[in-house]
């Protein structure tokens, strides 16, 4: 499917800027979203200047009506073949410390599962009816198998890959396609505010370029680096004594979210 309008959320920081990077070229329009106005004027600017023409405007992704509302006329004024569902965030626990701030939960909740919903519902009637586009999630390597340093962030990344697989089988014959994607590390500031062994970790541009690949390739699951997804895979199968175990001797620490759900 040639790809000529793309809308992706989180555009204004790490993986959904340089994804923002990866397909500015002429001939292509972007709708870009984040919430930091003058990081997102800095990815729209630098995407113009690759050629694209960008249309970048400030959102929370937790905002159903404001989301509807711009994704619609976006939709309207050049129909959107590709949507990525990017926007996230992290939050996590302290080493002993025992359980997540409930707001801190509630607050990555709204992000990360229902701000995915708020982006890509206004899109699903317009591709089916139009008979193609593509819908891609990004969802992680921590919605494998839980961790037990981030069981809410684990969580929303496990709905969010339910959800695509779901979405992919329901939509396939409306000529939809549904890709997900399951990154491990990538550096970016979600990254480098975890404290842990990151094992084959790669920038923000290189996990662009991946995903971009997967998505023009049509992959319905684009998962990378390979051998980390693989020992997730595993970790999956193993019982679940012998991965708890080893889990639990590696030292992770990760701030709460600052987030509020106001
Ligand atoms: N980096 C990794 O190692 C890694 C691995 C697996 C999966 N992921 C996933 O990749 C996605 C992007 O993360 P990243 O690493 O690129 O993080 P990042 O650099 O912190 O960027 C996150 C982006 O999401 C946006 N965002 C957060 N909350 C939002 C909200 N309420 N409304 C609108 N936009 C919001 C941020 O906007 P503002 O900055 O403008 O607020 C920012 O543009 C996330 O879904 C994350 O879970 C990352």
């Amino acid at each position: 499917m040639q790809v000529k309008s793309v809308l992706i959320t989180g555009a204004s920081s790490g993986i959904g800027r340089a994804l923002a990077m990866a397909y500015a070229q002429p001939g292509i329009f972007l709708s870009l979203t984040g919430r930091d106005r003058e990081r997102l004027a800095g990815t729209a600017s630098v995407a113009r200047a690759q050629g694209a023409v960008v249309a970048a405007k400030p959102l929370d992704v937790r905002d159903q009506r404001a989301m509807a509302q711009w994704i619609t006329d976006e939709d309207e004024r050049h129909p959107i073949d590709l949507v990525i569902a990017n926007a996230g965030i992290t939050t996590g626990l302290r080493p002993g410390q025992l359980a997540e701030d409930p707001a801190a939960v509630r607050a990555i909740l709204a992000i990360n599962l229902i701000g995915v919903l708020n982006t890509v519902e206004p899109l699903i009637a317009p591709m089916c009816a139009r008979g193609r586009g593509k819908i891609a999630f990004i969802g992680s390597i921590a919605g494998i198998r839980g961790l037990p340093y981030a069981p809410a962030y684990c969580a929303t990344k496990a709905a969010v890959h339910a959800y695509s697989e779901s979405l992919r089988g329901r939509l396939a014959a409306s000529g939809v396609e549904v890709s997900l994607v399951i990154p491990g590390f990538v550096t970016t500031p979600l990254n480098d505010s975890i404290a842990a062994i990151k094992p084959l970790e790669i920038s923000d541009a290189k996990a662009a370029a991946i995903i971009r690949r997967g998505l023009d390739k049509g992959k319905s699951v684009v998962a990378f680096p390979k051998p980390l997804y693989l020992f997730a895979a595993l970790a999956r199968v193993l019982p679940d004594w012998v991965v708890d175990k080893v889990l639990a001797n590696i030292e992770v620490s990760i701030p709460q979210t600052a987030e509020r759900n106001d």
